[in-house]
This record gives structure tokens, C-alpha cells and sequence, in this order.
């Protein structure tokens, strides 16, 4: 079993999905999200470990990043290396269980704006409810990294991901960040835009009939502000 689901880890193909889906597979990511998962593992601990794993995906995600050559003298001598060319940066996460994702962005990121979008599942539709939205004025220009720990029915992240749109964000420059797919919400995110990249520590079996992702790891907004 254990070896089955190694292979699936480290062999993900998953048809349709391969281009837009980037599973995080680095060991140190793997360990931390078994952590994460544990009911036993308390909210102090829960969000640091969002906040870490949110920083590894950052990595990832920036890693289309352009770079150009710049002079630099190091105490040596004077050298050319490479400095970031240009890219301004935006982190959006999807309120409430988002937030906890930000400041691992921002240590990889500093000089990224954050803009905010509150976003609730109506429990009994389970279909989102925006109450917020609070954007940096040029997020257009912006690459935009939308942060929220999970990805179930696709819902909250296609609204958010048609929100930006409206505000003129092309899609090529957002990408979403999550720390548990299901494969039903990467199917809704890619039904709704299918050229936006996701980036995800792993996709889960499926859904309950509540919506709940399937291991996954409970409900991360409560886990995280210990709400219930
Ligand atoms: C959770 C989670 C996502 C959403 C995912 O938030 O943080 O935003 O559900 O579900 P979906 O893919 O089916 O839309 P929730 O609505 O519980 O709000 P919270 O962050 O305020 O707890
Ligand atoms: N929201 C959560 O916090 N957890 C889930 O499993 C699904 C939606």
C-alpha cells in the first residue's frame, strides 16, 4: 500500500492534469504535510507548518522568474551574477485559511503586495459567498500567486481566479497555490481557465458528501484559527 502510494507520488500522472499541475514532491514537503495532517497536531504548530510549506511552494512557483546579469563586487572581487528582472509580484489569499499562507510568501518575497478575498463556502450549497475583495490598484500588471491551503470542490478558487480576471489579471499571470488538491476542484479550476497553473503538496483521493477532502486534513480554517 505504502509503495503504491509512493509510486503514485512520485510517478503523478494524472491525464489532463500534467501540464497545469505541479505536485511538490520534495521529501522535507512530503513530511511536513503528514505532520499537517494529524488530528493530534495542535493550531500553533499547524500554522507554521502552512507557513513552511506555503514558502516551498513559492520556490516553485517562482521559478519562471526571469533573471539578469548584474555587476556586484563582493569583497573579493568584482563579479556578474544574477538579480530578478522586473517581476512585481502580488499574493492573494482567499480569506480566511489563506491568510496563513501569506507570510511564507513574503519571506521568499518580500516587496510583494497582498491584496485580500473573502470567500465562504455556504455550508448547506457549498457553493462560495464573496464578501471581500481588496486588491493592490496595478494588480494587472501583476504576476499574482493566490494562496489557500485547500482546494475541494474548485468553488472558492474559480471564483477568486474569475474575480481577477474581471479586474483585468490575464490568466497567464495567476497561479494558485494550495497545499491539498482534490482532483474534482483541479478538474473545476481548469474547466474554468485551463491555462492556470496549479501548484499543490497533493492530490487527495476525493470528496465526502460534504465536500471535505478525502484524506485530507479536516477544516483548515478551524484548525487554523482553533474555531472548533
Ligand atoms: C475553505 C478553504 C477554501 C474552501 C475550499 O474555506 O480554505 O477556501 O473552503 O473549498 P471549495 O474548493 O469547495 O470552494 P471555507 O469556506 O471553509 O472558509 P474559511 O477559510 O473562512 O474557513
Ligand atoms: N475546506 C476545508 O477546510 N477542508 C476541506 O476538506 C474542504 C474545504
Amino acid at each position: 500500500m505504502i509503495e503504491e502510494v509512493l509510486m503514485s507520488l512520485n510517478n503523478i500522472e494524472i491525464p489532463g492534469y500534467s501540464k497545469n499541475v505541479t505536485v511538490i514532491d520534495h521529501p522535507m514537503v512530503q513530511h511536513k504535510l503528514t505532520i499537517l495532517r494529524d488530528r493530534q497536531t495542535g493550531s500553533k504548530q499547524f500554522r507554521e507548518l502552512i507557513k513552511e510549506l506555503a514558502m516551498f511552494e513559492g520556490y516553485e512557483a517562482t521559478r519562471h522568474f526571469q533573471l539578469e546579469p548584474t555587476v556586484v563586487q563582493t569583497p573579493i572581487c568584482e563579479t556578474t551574477s544574477y538579480a530578478l528582472k522586473g517581476r512585481k509580484v502580488a499574493v492573494v489569499p482567499i480569506l480566511r485559511a489563506g491568510l496563513c499562507m501569506v507570510e511564507g510568501i513574503l519571506e521568499l518575497i518580500p516587496a510583494a503586495r497582498v491584496g485580500h478575498v473573502g470567500l465562504y463556502r455556504d455550508p448547506q450549497t457549498q457553493k462560495p459567498v464573496e464578501y471581500y475583495c481588496k486588491l493592490p490598484e496595478d494588480i494587472e500588471s501583476r504576476e499574482v500567486l493566490i494562496v489557500d491551503p485547500m482546494l475541494a470542490t474548485g468553488g472558492s478558487a474559480a471564483a477568486a481566479i474569475e474575480l481577477l480576471k474581471t479586474k483585468g489579471v490575464p490568466s497567464r499571470q495567476i497561479r494558485l497555490l494550495v497545499i491539498i488538491a482534490a482532483p474534482e476542484g483541479i478538474q473545476a479550476v481548469l474547466d474554468t481557465d485551463p491555462d492556470v497553473v496549479i501548484y499543490t503538496c497533493a492530490i487527495d483521493e476525493r470528496l465526502d458528501e460534504r465536500a471535505y477532502i478525502v484524506p485530507g486534513l479536516g477544516d483548515a480554517g478551524d484548525r487554523i484559527f482553533g474555531t472548533q
